[in-house]
This record gives C-alpha cells, sequence and structure tokens, in this order.
C-alpha cells in the first residue's frame, strides 16, 4: 500500500480531520487558553493538532527545562508561510524554551540536489535574518548546518540504521532510495540530538511540523524508544494549517504568484494581492450583496485571520460584514494590502538591524 503522506511531495491538505484521526493526532484547541499570551496564529487555531503536547504543557507551567526543535529546508524566498513557523518558534523561545534551528542542507543536498555554498547563503539571507528580524534571539538557541555540526550529532546519526530494517522503512516512506535513506536518517538526529547527554540531556521537546511531516515524527519516537544508550522522552510535536498560496493551493518558494516574500516591496505585495488573491467573492455585485461571500476560501481574509488582524472584535466585523455581503473584496484586499505594507516596511527596518546579530548565531 502506498503511504498517504509524503514528505517529499507537493502534498496539500483537503481534509484534516481525517488525517488525524488516521494519524492518531490529538485536537489542539484546549491548550490554546492554557497558553500564556500565545502568538495570533496559535490563538485563532492555525495550531490545530499535537501529539504529546502535555508534556510541554507542564513544562511551561512549572517553569522546568523543555526544548523546541525545527528544520528548513532553504529552498528560496522567505515567505508568509515560513513565517507561521518562524512565530512559533519565537514563542517557544520567549517561554523559555533552548530552540534548536537546524538547516536541512544535507537533505536539500541529495533530495532537490542543491549545491551546498547556495544552501548556506539562502538559509543564512532568507531564513536567519528574517527569523532575526522576527525576534528570534542568540541566548539558548542552537542554530546549524546538517553538514556542519558537532561530534556526537553524528555519532547518533550512525546509531540509528540497527534499529530499522529496509521493510518498515518502505512501509513508511514507499521507497528504500539512498537520498531519503540518508535525509530520514538525519532528521531522526536532528528531533533527538538535544536529549543527548552532551547538550541538554532528556527532557521535553516539542517539533512544530506540517503534518507533512508526520511519518518522520512517528519513525523518530519508535526509533527512540529502541535505542537503550539513552534515555530519550519521545519528542512532542505540534501541527499547523499550511500557509494557503494567493491561488488557493499550497504557498512555495517554487512559484512567486503563490506567495508574498518578507522581501517583496510594499508595491508587489499590494499588486500580489490585487491581482492573485483567490476571492471567495461573488461573480456579481448584486449576487455578492445577497449571498456573501464564501469566506472559508478566500485567501485575503485568511491572511487577515491568521497573521495581520490581532483585533478580535474587528475581525469578527469582518467576519460578518464580508460573509453577509455587505463588505466587497476590493475593500477587503485593500485592507488587507494597507495593513502588509506596514508590516513589510517595519519588516525591513528589522531585517536591516538584524544583519549585525547573524555571527552571534553562526559562531556557536
Ligand atoms: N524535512 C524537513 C522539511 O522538508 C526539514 C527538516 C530537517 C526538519 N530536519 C528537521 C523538520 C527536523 C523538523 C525537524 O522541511
Amino acid at each position: 500500500m502506498k503511504p498517504s503522506i509524503d514528505p517529499w511531495g507537493k502534498g496539500e491538505v483537503k481534509d484534516y480531520g481525517r488525517l488525524m484521526e488516521e494519524f492518531g493526532l490529538r485536537p489542539f484547541d484546549d491548550f490554546i487558553k492554557k497558553l500564556p499570551d500565545p502568538p495570533l496564529l496559535i490563538r485563532r487555531g492555525a495550531v490545530y493538532a499535537h501529539r504529546d503536547f502535555e508534556r510541554i504543557h507542564s513544562a511551561i507551567k512549572s517553569k522546568k527545562p523543555f526544548a523546541m526543535m525545527t528544520g528548513l529546508m532553504p529552498s528560496g524566498k522567505f515567505h508568509l508561510g515560513h513565517m507561521m513557523v518562524a512565530q512559533q518558534i519565537v514563542y517557544y523561545q520567549s517561554l523559555g524554551a533552548h530552540v534548536f534551528v537546524c538547516v536541512a542542507d544535507v537533505e536539500a543536498y541529495n533530495v532537490r540536489r542543491m549545491p551546498f555554498d547556495e544552501l548556506r547563503r539562502t538559509a543564512i539571507e532568507e531564513y536567519l535574518i528574517n527569523y532575526i528580524a522576527l525576534g528570534l534571539r542568540p541566548k539558548s538557541c542552537t542554530f546549524y548546518f546538517q553538514s556542519a555540526h558537532t561530534v556526537p550529532y553524528y555519532r547518533l546519526i550512525s546509531m540509528l540504521p540497527r534499529r530499522t530494517t529496509q521493510n518498515e522503512f518502505e512501509a513508511i516512506y514507499g521507497t528504500f532510495d539512498p537520498q531519503k535513506l540518508i535525509s530520514v536518517f538525519y532528521q531522526i538526529a536532528d528531533i533527538l540530538h538535544p536529549q543527548l547527554p552532551d547538550y541538554l540531556g532528556p527532557l521535553p521537546l516539542v517539533v512544530p511540523v506540517g503534518v507533512d511531516q508526520d511519518p518522520h515524527i512517528r519513525y523518530t519516537r519508535d526509533i527512540a524508544s529502541r535505542i537503550n544508550e539513552f534515555r530519550f522522552i519521545p519528542p512532542s510535536s505540534t501541527y499547523h494549517k499550511f500557509a494557503k498560496g494567493l491561488q488557493g493551493g499550497k504557498m512555495s518558494s517554487s512559484d512567486p504568484t503563490s506567495y508574498i516574500a518578507l522581501t517583496d516591496t510594499p508595491e508587489e505585495a499590494r499588486k500580489k494581492i490585487m491581482k492573485h488573491a483567490f476571492s471567495g467573492g461573488r461573480d456579481t455585485v448584486e449576487e455578492h450583496r445577497k449571498l456573501g461571500a464564501n469566506l472559508s476560501v478566500d485567501v485575503s481574509y485568511e491572511y487577515l485571520y491568521y497573521l495581520f488582524e490581532e483585533d478580535d472584535r474587528k475581525m469578527k466585523k469582518i467576519t460578518e460584514d464580508y460573509g453577509s455581503g455587505k463588505m466587497l473584496t476590493g475593500e477587503v484586499k485593500k485592507f488587507l494590502s494597507e495593513k502588509l505594507e506596514k508590516f513589510l516596511i517595519r519588516h525591513r527596518e528589522k531585517r536591516e538591524k538584524a544583519i549585525d546579530l547573524v555571527p552571534k548565531f553562526l559562531e556557536k
């Protein structure tokens, strides 16, 4: 049977509910109110599921050490979808987590066939600088490249193959390609190595991911339980919705008309919204006034909801007015563009300041 999720695929998720059931994920709702001062995207439900988040929540509550780890494929422009992950990283760091941010350059070199020097440049200029501008701080942050980390990490990678079989690997990934083998073993070590005695030792650790990464999470947890040299605590995970691309599909660095980059100029961003953002508005004004917009497919509405309209009362008003047809698509787009323009102008200043901090992340 072909696995239903492919971490290297282009998969869009149609039915989050079904996926949760299939993989035994728990709904995240109950934690939203229990978390101190969560960022907008968590407050509004963009993080919808988890595995073992209880452990992270109790660490936060009792002020015990915990960690967060995530990895990035440095494949192009840093866009709004990446910002959703960055906001979570910055949030966990603000709650006291030690954060590990891994540049998956070994994976990208092998699976995407990109050269190491270009991957390094993109990781720093696109990802790291934007992370810093969004609030990431060097203290309690380990930012590393898969191709250039420290010895115990590589020792851990070398311990993984004997904990699994070709059969198991194929059952999970539907293939046994060497490029994927190496990427998976690196990723398992990414997720587990913070708990080695050489780093932080066993502790609760959360990995925020899109559900496409869940095969790796499950496999990591299984393999961790088979390594008795160390007392790994099974890593927890949370699952966020993918940011919708402008035309409604997935936001993807390989298609400039699908994303708003954090380095787009305000004018570019406005044009993209006006021209490409998929609208849930109706074909004619009369029809729109009568039926109202279909909010569940409207991309501008979604960006306001998860990223740009912090004020719940204003958001509720937009929901009512646009949903009832009182507000038109053009008005919603204009409102979003103005917010976005302001954000991009400020972000640009923050990026300039961020540059000075880059060495602090790389020298460790
Ligand atoms: N495979 C991930 C991706 O495609 C990147 C990655 C590498 C990662 N190591 C990780 C993600 C560890 C989470 C945790 O985006």
